[in-house]
């Protein structure tokens, strides 16, 4: 089973200021379902960008079955924060989600949505316009196909870039805080879709600002803050928080 392996990572954005991450170590498994959690600024989307080799680590390495990450990183595929994003690009929901395709071709050389090929075979055009509607049928935007990405809720526009995402051909997909902007009813819904590509064999690593009961959807919990304060399945993650905190609390008792 293929495994992403990130050892020890460090990384600085220059070299007067202090690490972004310090010391992470973690791993991703196909079939499972992980939360990466911490405050503003702990390093979550850092983390995740390297994870998909944007930029290298200061020390540390990322492997994926012990393979450098940079010679296999069409396996793993990233959903930036919203944030980063700009929603009112004049663009459709299916040529955003096609655009995931595009990505695709840059890593395959024999990739069958090379332009000339499309013209000498109609047929891989039709296969791919199917991959797209399944791409969208599957986190329920089909009907909202021919529609302008400004044009849609929060909620639509998060589907649309995840349906945009499962276009790569990846094992590994890292969403940057997917669920930011969604209201309760749509983020439980959007985590059930999440939880059927985690079911499908995909590793599913998603950073977000939810604690609590909330955390209980996934299989494993990673506490970042600059390094990781925490991993294991919600239960051990909500005992080592509640003695973090009650460690905390004491602190402030003696001192007072
Ligand atoms: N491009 C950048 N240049 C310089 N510093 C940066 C850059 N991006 C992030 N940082 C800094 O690195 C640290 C970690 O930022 P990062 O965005 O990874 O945190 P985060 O956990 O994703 O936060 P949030 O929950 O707000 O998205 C912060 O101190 C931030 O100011
Ligand atoms: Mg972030």
């Amino acid at each position: 089973m293929q495994t992403l392996n990130a050892k020890n990572l460090t990384y600085s954005y220059s070299k007067k200021t202090q690490p972004a991450i310090s010391k992470v170590s973690l791993e991703i498994k196909p079939g499972t379902l992980t939360a990466l959690v911490g405050p503003n600024g702990a390093g979550k989307s850092t983390l995740l960008r390297l994870m998909q080799g944007q930029g290298s680590p200061d020390k540390g390495e990322i492997t994926i079955d012990g393979e450098k990450l940079l010679k296999v990183r069409n396996k793993v595929a990233l959903m930036p924060q919203r944030s980063s994003m700009n929603w009112k690009f004049p663009i459709t929901v299916e040529r955003l989600v096609a655009l995931g395709q595009i990505k695709k071709s840059r890593f395959r050389k024999d990739s069958p949505f090379q332009i000339k090929e499309l013209i000498s075979n109609p047929k891989t055009w039709i296969n791919k316009c199917c991959e797209i509607e399944a791409a969208m049928q599957r986190v329920g935007i089909s009907n909202l196909a021919k529609r302008r990405l400004d044009s849609l809720s929060g909620g639509q526009q998060q589907r649309a870039l995840l349906a945009k995402t499962l276009m790569s051909p990846s094992k590994f997909f890292l969403l940057d805080e997917p669920c930011s902007a969604l209201d309760p009813p749509a983020r439980d819904e959007f985590l059930k879709i999440i939880r059927q590509i985690a079911d499908a064999g995909m590793a599913v690593f998603i950073s977000s600002h939810d604690w609590g009961s909330s955390l209980n959807a996934y299989d494993k919990v990673v506490v970042l803050d600059k390094t990781v304060i925490a991993i294991g399945n919600p239960k051990e993650v909500q005992n080592k928080l509640d003695d973090i905190c009650c460690l905390k609390e004491k602190n402030l008792c003696d001192c007072d």
